[in-house]
Formats: structure tokens, C-alpha cells, sequence
């Protein structure tokens, strides 16, 4: 953990911890004091985790309809989150029991970097071993990263050009490719980096490329899934999977692209990339498709708004991704992305959507929604939520000093 932000948060705590006997977040954060206290809530509910998830030998997915924690095994693209929120904790807090925790959970996960099923890869690998092996430089953790990268990479058409994202449903797709793929190609970076190997960079290049060319629309909003045919490279169809409609936008798509583009950006200092991140930016904040409280609905085209459920994990991966893209652009615009990006981490602390509740198990933020077509995950805590409020809440620490 960076010393400065150690030092600081700490000396925050103590002020809080004497003068304050109420340790909830406040309803209305508002200021640096609070946010440190909504990360000693954070932490309180990271250890009552590692005591209710003592000896599992799965990793915790979302709170199911009955009220209980879900646990997922290692190919499920949600296995890597709560080791990333574990390493997150060890980062943020230096206690141990984090490191211990996220190194257990961690390598649960071992066996899918030969898994070339998925292009959940990055999700899976590089939230729980990549940043167990930026935090501790272990050279085992390296290893089975670099062989995941590799693993993804069989999954790259030259004839397209981009990454398959999924092997299901093959009736409706030949070659689907959805915007959430765009997460996957850090872990490439990242091993373009250790290894030099060019056809890491390459492959991510031409992916975010012909992702530019056919999954955004004239509104800077994206299609969820675009389908190739692999023999000619042409598109085929555009449809929706987990969205409203083929034509609606659906919410965590559009954070996954916004983070997406910006983690381009931050890789190859191409402004393509950031202009993309900006456009995504503005479907989202100038065109005001954003609800008050700056935590979307599920879809924004879904019909029944405001009776609409809303996605907490969205908020959480907007905030964050803006805590990174307003380090890219002038001072009026940063200023600007900041403040969109506190607003949502106080919206996501205050008591509507930071879980208190015992029914939420161990679980930070309550009301994502996974699939509302589907009927799965509706209005419920989700692991990807966490993981990326804590990073979130990171990244504006380290802003903030
Ligand atoms: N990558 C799947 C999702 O965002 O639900």
C-alpha cells in the first residue's frame, strides 16, 4: 500500500473514531472524513466476510431469491471478484488477514488459465491474480497469468479481428463478441508488458477497433452483442443479451465500455481511444441519461422508469473508470469528471445502496441487477459491484492525497 495514502487514511480514522461514535456511512456523504468512514464500514463487512466464508472452497457470486450467498466455482467469470476485493482490502487497509484471505481464495482459480472456453479470462485472472501479483510480486502468480494471456489469445478470428466472447448459444450466434469484452483485454496488456510478446498489443488494438466500428451508435450508446460470420469478417446481426432491447442501452454495457476505453487510452497514449471514452462519457452525463442519483437503471430505455430496477455494479464501474479518464483531460473537464465520480461513490455509501442489512450477508452494495431478461440476479448485492466500489473508493483516495 502506497505509505502516504496509509498515513493519511489512518490519521482520517483516528480523528473518526474519536469524535464520532456512529461508524454507519452517513446517509449524505459529503466529504473525505466520510468516505473514510464508509471505508471503516468497509472494512468491518470484508472481515464478517472471511468469517462467514471460512473454508469455502468457492468464491461468493451474489445474495440468490431465498436470501442466500451464492458461491460460484472457478469458470464462472464471477470467481475472481472477491479475491480482488480481498486484495483491494489488503491495499487499502495493510491488515494481514486480507492478505492472507485474498491469497486462499486466489488460487482457487489456478486451473482456468488453461481455460480457453471463456474470454472471461481477464475477469477471472486479472482482478484476483493480477492484483495479487502487482501487490506482491510473486513469481507463481506471474506465471499463471502469463499462461492465461496466452489462453485468451486462442480465442482472437484474424478474419474478424476480434476476441469471441461467447461458445453458448449457438443457434442465434456465430461469432458473438459483446462490449463487456473490452474488460478482458488489460490482462493482455499487462502481459504484453512483462513479455514483449507484440501479439498481446495487436490483438487488443484490433479488438477495441472493430469494437469502435460496430458496436457504437450515432448516440455514442453501444449494442450489447455484435455477431460476425467467421469465414468473411462481416457483421451480421446485433441483438442484446442481457439489455431491454437490441436497440435500447443497456446500463453495465455502457460502463464497460467507458472503462474499457479508458484502460485503452491509459495503454497506448492513442487519443482515439479517449475520444471514445469521452463520446461514451457524454451519452451518459451531457445527454443526461443519468437518474439524479447518478446510479443507472437497469437499461436506460427500459420502459417502466422510474419502477424500474437499478444496477448498482454499473454506478460502481462509471465511478471508477472517471476516476482514471479525468486524469486525461483538461482541468475543467477533470474537475467535472470528479465530481461525477464522488457523487456516485456517496450515492453508492449512503444508506440506500450500501448494504447494513444482515440479509445482505457480507455483501457492500445492495440493487444490482445481473440479467433482467433472464430473471436472474434482479435488484440484489453482486460481487463485480464490490469490486469495483472498492476500487473506486482506491483510486479517490489516492486522488484525494
Ligand atoms: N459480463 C457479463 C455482465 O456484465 O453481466
Amino acid at each position: 500500500m502506497n505509505a502516504m495514502r496509509k498515513i493519511s487514511f489512518f490519521i482520517v480514522l483516528i480523528f473518526l473514531t474519536v469524535t464520532c461514535d456512529n461508524s454507519k456511512p452517513a446517509t449524505q456523504i459529503k466529504n473525505e472524513n466520510d468516505i473514510s468512514v464508509v471505508s471503516e464500514e468497509v472494512s468491518k463487512k470484508l472481515k464478517q466476510s472471511i468469517n462467514e466464508y471460512q473454508g469455502m472452497t468457492e468464491n461468493p457470486r451474489n445474495i440468490d431469491e431465498n436470501g442466500e450467498v451464492n458461491f460460484v466455482p472457478s469458470r464462472d467469470w464471477c470467481s475472481g471478484f472477491y479475491p480482488g476485493v480481498l486484495w483491494y482490502a489488503w491495499e487499502l487497509f495493510g491488515d494481514s488477514i486480507y492478505l492472507e484471505q485474498a491469497h486462499n481464495h486466489t488460487i482457487i482459480l489456478e486451473k482456468e488459465k488453461i481455460n480457453g472456453k471463456t474470454h472471461d479470462m481477464g475477469f477471472k485472472m486479472y482482478c484476483s491474480y493480477g492484483n495479487g501479483y502487482r501487490l506482491t510480486n510473486d513469481s507463481a502468480y506471474r506465471a499463471i497469468l502469463i499462461e492465461s494471456a496466452y489462453t485468451l489469445t486462442t480465442r482472437f478470428n484474424e478474419k474478424i479481428g476480434c476476441l469471441r466472447s461467447w461458445d453458448h448459444n449457438t443457434d442465434k450466434w456465430d461469432f458473438p463478441v459483446i462490449i463487456d469484452n473490452m474488460m478482458n483485454l488489460e490482462l493482455l496488456f499487462w502481459a504484453f508488458k512483462e513479455t514483449g510478446d507484440s501479439l498481446f498489443y495487436k490483438i487488443s488494438v484490433s479488438h477495441a477497433d472493430k469494437t469502435i466500428e460496430n458496436h457504437f451508435r450515432a448516440d455514442n450508446s453501444s449494442f450489447h452483442v455484435v455477431d460476425y460470420d467467421p469465414e468473411t469478417g462481416r457483421v451480421v446481426k446485433k441483438n442484446t443479451h442481457q439489455g431491454y432491447s437490441d436497440e435500447s442501452a443497456w446500463a453495465r454495457g455502457q460502463a464497460w465500455g467507458l472503462y474499457g476505453y479508458t484502460m485503452m487510452y491509459r495503454e497506448t497514449k492513442d487519443e482515439k481511444y479517449l475520444n471514445q471514452a469521452l463520446k461514451i462519457n457524454d451519452f451518459l452525463f451531457i445527454d443526461k441519461n443519468m437518474p439524479e442519483d447518478l446510479v443507472p437503471y437497469w437499461d436506460f430505455d427500459a420502459p417502466g422508469i422510474p419502477d424500474e430496477p437499478r444496477d448498482a455494479s454499473a454506478a460502481a464501474i462509471i465511478a471508477s473508470a472517471l476516476y482514471e479518464l479525468g486524469n486525461y483531460v483538461e482541468p475543467d473537464k477533470k474537475e467535472m469528471f470528479f465530481e461525477n465520480a464522488d457523487n456516485i461513490v456517496y450515492s453508492l455509501a449512503s444508506d440506500t445502496y450500501f448494504c447494513s442489512e444482515a440479509e445482505t450477508h457480507s455483501f457492500l452494495l445492495d440493487h444490482s441487477t445481473g440479467s433482467k431478461p433472464g430473471n436472474s440476479e434482479v435488484d440484489t448485492p453482486i460481487i463485480y459491484a464490490d469490486y469495483y466500489f472498492i476500487e473506486a473508493l482506491i483510486r479517490k483516495i489516492d486522488i484525494d492525497h
